[in-house]
């Protein structure tokens, strides 16, 4: 029996300005409440939830919970189950690409994991329930098709270039279109042109996240990206040792000439467990770019282990089965969940109305 005071517009009324992960806006108020059932005290709630906040729904739904716990303490227990609310993503600009959030993931220095982590941040974000594609933009040297393990042709269909769909992932990349082992030489126009197609004439779907890899060293490429569209932001990823740390200095300064948002930075390589002994060896130092990040006031997005079992699979083109092993699983989870934490309290710290002192 339902109690007088614990109704379905009690609990509706509760969760008015509850806020959705994704738009910050009172879910209630936009009607994403559906199915709300009483019975014994015991509420059952169906949430209507965009795939672009997939990663935060566990998070969104244990708050949801002790909030209606909260504000109805009659209620002894609160089961809340999520449907997906789809928002399409709107298109960006000339370049008409569909995507929420692209995000560019680079460093100063090569080979400190930016392909491995770009993959992994990819893998995450699709594990949790997100849409989303991959670009290698490293045309010198793509990597990403040898860590995924396809060697797929896209194909072309009425002028749009159909991605390789791979394990859940729309993925392009010129070692698709280049057979391995050959060499290529770029100009400057050609490059350009390359990173055009790759997103402009892409059918790329409907996308919650874009992860675009990024080759080492110099900024051309962030500067073309930039050019073409409005990056979300960057990732920097890096190794903990001096040397390295300087060299994600420079990118994070290369980023900004360029006017494109550090997002934040990952620690890769950043302590070995030993298999033998579980013991902890700090390979490179440790909580070099946590320290560099706090100084630097860019977020600090996680560590992610020196891993024998993650190099193996990399070579195997099984980077995505990384995931399997559970003493890794935790760190390639967070930095994907904290990444989507600031871009959503990023979006909400957005004003949606000019402030006060710009209509003075
Ligand atoms: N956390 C890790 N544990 C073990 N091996 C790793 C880890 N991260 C990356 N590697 C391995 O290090 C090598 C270099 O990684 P990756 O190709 O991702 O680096 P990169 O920064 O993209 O290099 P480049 O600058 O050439 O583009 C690969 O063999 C990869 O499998
Ligand atoms: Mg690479």
């Amino acid at each position: 029996m339902a109690d007088e005071a614990l109704n379905q517009q009690s609990v509706q009324k509760a969760l008015e300005d509850f806020p959705d992960p994704e738009t910050g806006r009172g879910i209630g108020r936009l009607g994403q409440i559906h199915n709300i059932h009483i019975e014994d005290h015991k509420a059952t709630v169906l949430l209507g939830l965009t795939t672009y906040s997939a990663p935060l729904w566990e998070k969104t739904k244990s708050e949801l919970a002790s909030h209606l716990r909260s504000s109805l303490p009659q209620l002894s227990d609160v089961a809340v189950n999520v449907e997906v609310h789809d928002r399409p993503a709107e298109k960006i600009g000339e370049i008409g690409l569909a995507a929420k959030a692209v995000i560019a993931v680079g460093s100063g220095k090569g080979g400190v994991g930016k392909s491995t982590i770009a993959a992994i941040l990819a893998y995450g974000l699709k594990r949790a329930g997100a849409r989303v594609g991959l670009m290698d933009a490293d045309v010198y040297g793509p990597s990403i098709p040898h860590l995924i393990g396809t060697n797929q042709r896209p194909v072309v269909h009425e002028n749009r270039i159909q991605p390789v769909v791979v394990d859940g992932l729309t993925v392009m990349s010129m070692g698709f279109l280049i057979p391995p082992g050959e060499a290529v030489v770029w100009r400057g126009p050609m490059l350009h042109g390359a990173i055009t197609q790759f997103l402009r004439d892409t059918d790329w779907g409907n996308l919650d996240y874009l992860i675009i890899d990024m080759p080492p060293g110099t900024g051309d490429i962030a500067l073309t990206l930039s050019q073409l569209l409005p990056l979300t932001g960057a990732v920097v990823v890096c190794t903990p040792q001096d040397v390295a740390l300087l060299d994600a200095i420079k990118a994070i300064a290369m980023f900004g000439k360029v006017n494109i948002d550090v997002l934040g930075m990952v620690e890769n390589m950043s302590h070995f467990i030993c298999p033998e002994c579980n013991a902890r060896h700090d390979i490179f130092g440790s909580g070099g770019a946590k320290r560099k990040a706090a100084e630097l006031n860019v977020p600090f997005l996680g560590e992610v282990p020196l891993n024998i079992a993650m190099r193996i699979l990399g070579d195997e083109g099984k980077v995505g089965s990384s995931f399997d092993d559970e003493a890794s699983r935790p760190y390639l989870d967070a930095i994907g969940l904290n990444l989507v934490k600031n871009l959503v309290s990023k979006h909400r710290q957005k004003p949606a109305m000019p402030s006060l002192s710009v209509l003075k």
